[in-house]
């Protein structure tokens, strides 16, 4: 068992949560989770950032006290976590007694171990209110006469010869370039440890770390001999809230907490305050002494719908709550929306890289990933259980052979994927290799043809062995998506009988062999489908209607027969694998084929294909399938679909992937 120290930056409380700030909140809370799974001592920081100039200025302009605004507006993330279901994380708000008192703490250690590393100067330069920094004007934009912020695209404001304390952040440049090089994990991913080190070669200026043109601060805990009155600089109190949390009651820096957790600090940040995160703040706590946290990971900055996330345009602005909601399509409501909405934030983007988040890619997932693959394996596997009288049993000579034992060698690869994965902080890839097993799981049902062991009594023993299979890799894929989806995983573990005390518990391959208990009759399926009209539903209540005119559809379209993108969307073409294929008396164009589409039994398809393909020639071959088609009657049987074939009256060829594909994936 070891220590896991999880924080997030703590948000400003300006600013009502979007998806954003959900994005860097849900990244720490599957880091959590996957950490506590595996037994760790788990502790998880989020809270809000109150201090500072914005603050002052908004409640001014309200007729309120800062304090007084920050007590309204803070509690709408606590809530915002809250509602999303987010667990066991402490909240921490800079206006508290003792982070106050901590930062004043902080400040006083930095005098006694580096005393000439505060001193009293004045600044000149410019400072963006909005980011609560400093900048030159090479770091600015020029607008018309007016230098802006390259982030905000606001104007900055000059602070003419502002008398401030100063902190010598030239000092540490070659210390953290030491550091660095020998801690190479300290700044994740490399892309952005490469940034910092060569903005450190570059040589740091003196950082100006007090402000007094504004009073809504932390004060500096030593007098000015000119009189003036400082508050500590935003950025200062804030990073310090990561240690602040720890700290006993006294605001001393210390205690059992701090030697427990503080050496294993990872902050999950985004890459907008990298800056802040891996100069300013180990630059602070190396000249107050104090160790450095374990190591800071940036991930990237999501766009929606390829605009950036800003006030001036309300269809960015996501409200994640909003969007669970939308999504809960599924008999378990909420948590459901919101597992729907992780998968898609965590598996769309590896960590680190930035992402753009639109509802074609969110459906496509939906529907391919969380209601195809993972939806049918559990939905055909649970509903071939329940209608059996053959209960789950494993068979320890049954195991060692074909089918079964390539799905176990699957099942523990996953395992060791995925937790490797989740320890590397790409959840990304942990879900790749977890939907490994569940395709892998898909096609050992099309192979092992449970149906068809059902017909034959002398293969009951399989037949337990196949259910005993698939309720196990049901339990070990539960267990290993719970820290992305911790709803889904639960219900699939709770589904085939996992006993209450191994329901938070990481998989282990041994699971292959004794996980399962008494597997539930009617699994309800937690991901239906999204179809046209739910899609448009969920778009409609996303996107204000303002912004959602659909773009035109152009004018060669009509005259040349071209159909729109919705048009074929609302085609459902399948890979299918066909399952037996037999001539039909007297037709001697048709065949009847049964064809295995990920689904609880295989389709049956009445195709006319006899003059081009003998019956036995298809069995095994992967062919695509309108799946949507309404079925019809053809030559006595209910034809289930219709498979691709090249040519008219003489056919050609048939339809075929390139390679093996699970049956019932999308084709588009
Ligand atoms: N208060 C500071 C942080 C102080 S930490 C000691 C701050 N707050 S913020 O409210 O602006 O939140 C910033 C964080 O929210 C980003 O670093 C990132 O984690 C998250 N995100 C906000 N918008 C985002 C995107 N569009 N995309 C991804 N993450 C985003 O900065």
């Amino acid at each position: 068992m070891s220590t896991f120290y999880v924080t997030t930056p703590i948000y400003y409380v300006n600013d009502v949560p979007h998806l954003g700030h959900a994005y860097t909140t849900i990244v720490a809370d599957t880091l959590a989770r996957y950490h506590r799974m595996r037994g760790d001592h788990t502790r998880f920081l989020t809270g809000t950032d109150e201090h500072g100039q914005k603050v002052e200025e908004a409640a001014n302009k309200r007729g309120l006290t800062p304090q007084q605004l920050v007590d309204q507006v803070a509690p709408r993330f606590d809530e915002t976590w809250k509602t999303l279901g987010i667990d066991r994380y402490r909240f921490i708000r800079t206006t508290s007694d003792k982070h106050k008192k901590v930062v004043a703490h902080l400040w006083k250690r930095i005098r006694e171990h580096n005393p000439e590393d505060l001193y009293l100067a004045s600044y000149q330069g410019w400072y963006c209110v909005g980011c609560e920094a400093f900048y030159t004007e090479s770091q600015l934009i020029k607008e018309g006469d007016q230098w802006c912020c390259a982030i905000h695209k606001k104007p900055v404001n000059w602070l003419d010869k502002e008398r401030s304390w100063f902190f010598k952040l030239s000092k540490y440049a070659e210390p953290l370039l030491a550091y660095i090089d020998k801690n190479p994990d300290f700044i994740r991913p490399e892309q952005y440890r490469n940034e910092i080190v060569s903005f450190l070669k570059g040589g740091l200026k003196d950082l100006s770390v007090s402000r007094t043109s504004f009073q809504w601060g932390i004060p500096v805990p030593e007098p000015d001999p000119e009189g003036l009155s400082h508050v500590i600089y935003v950025w200062m109190d804030a990073l310090t809230n990561y240690l602040s949390d720890l700290c006993p009651a006294d605001g001393s820096i210390g205690g059992k907490d701090v030697a427990e957790y503080w050496p294993h600090a990872l902050h999950i940040i985004g890459k907008d305050i990298l800056r802040f995160h891996t100069v300013y703040w180990p630059a602070f706590l190396m000249a107050a002494g104090l160790p450095l946290p374990k190591g800071i990971f940036a991930h990237g900055w999501w766009t929606v719908r390829g605009e950036k996330i800003s006030k001036s345009m309300p269809a960015t602005r996501i409200d994640p709550i909003k969007l669970a909601d939308a999504l809960s399509v599924g008999p378990l409501g909420r948590p459901i929306g919101i597992d729907a909405m992780r998968y898609f934030l965590l598996r769309e983007v590896p960590l680190g890289l930035d992402g753009d988040f639109t509802f074609e890619s969110l459906f496509g997932r939906f529907n391919a990933e969380l209601a195809n693959d993972l939806g049918n394996l559990v939905n055909r596997s649970l509903t071939l259980i329940g209608k059996s009288p053959v209960r789950p049993a494993y068979d320890g000579f049954i195991a060692e052979s074909g089918a079964h034992a390539a799905l176990a060698a699957v099942a523990k690869s996953a395992i060791a994927e995925a937790t490797l994965e989740y320890d590397r902080l790409a959840p990304s890839r942990a879900l790749e290799a977890i939907w490994k097993l569940v395709r892998e799981a898909n096609k050992y049902v099309g192979d092992t043809q449970p149906w068809a062991l059902a017909k034959d009594d002398s293969k009951s023993d399989e037949l337990a062995h196949v259910y005993h299979m698939l309720a196990s890799v049901i339990a070990i894929v539960g267990g290993l998506v719970t820290p992305v989806l911790p709803t889904t995983g639960r219900a699939l573990r709770q589904w085939v009988g996992v006993a209450d005390d191994a329901l938070d518990r990481w998989p282990t391959p041994e699971d292959l062999m004794t996980i399962v208990g008494e597997v539930a009759k009617d699994p309800k399926p937690l991901y239906p489908r999204l179809d046209d009209k739910a899609q448009k539903k969920i778009f409609d209540t996303m996107v204000p209607p303002d912004t959602t005119a659909p773009a035109p559809a152009p004018a060669a379209a009509e005259a040349t027969n071209q159909i729109t993108y919705e048009d074929f969307a609302k085609l459902d073409l399948r890979v299918g694998r066909v399952a037996s294929a037999q001539p039909i008396k007297g037709k001697d164009k048709l065949l009847q084929l049964t064809v295995d589409l990920g689904e609880a039994a295989p389709r049956t398809i009445v195709a006319g294909i006899a003059q081009a393909f003998p019956a036995d020639s298809l069995v095994g071959k992967s062919v695509i399938v309108v799946a949507n088609l309404a079925p019809r009657k053809m030559a006595g049987l209910m034809s289930q679909g219709m498979i691709l074939a090249a040519g008219d009256e003489q056919i050609l060829g048939l339809s075929a992937v390139d390679r093996d594909v699970p049956p019932g994936t999308r084709v588009k």
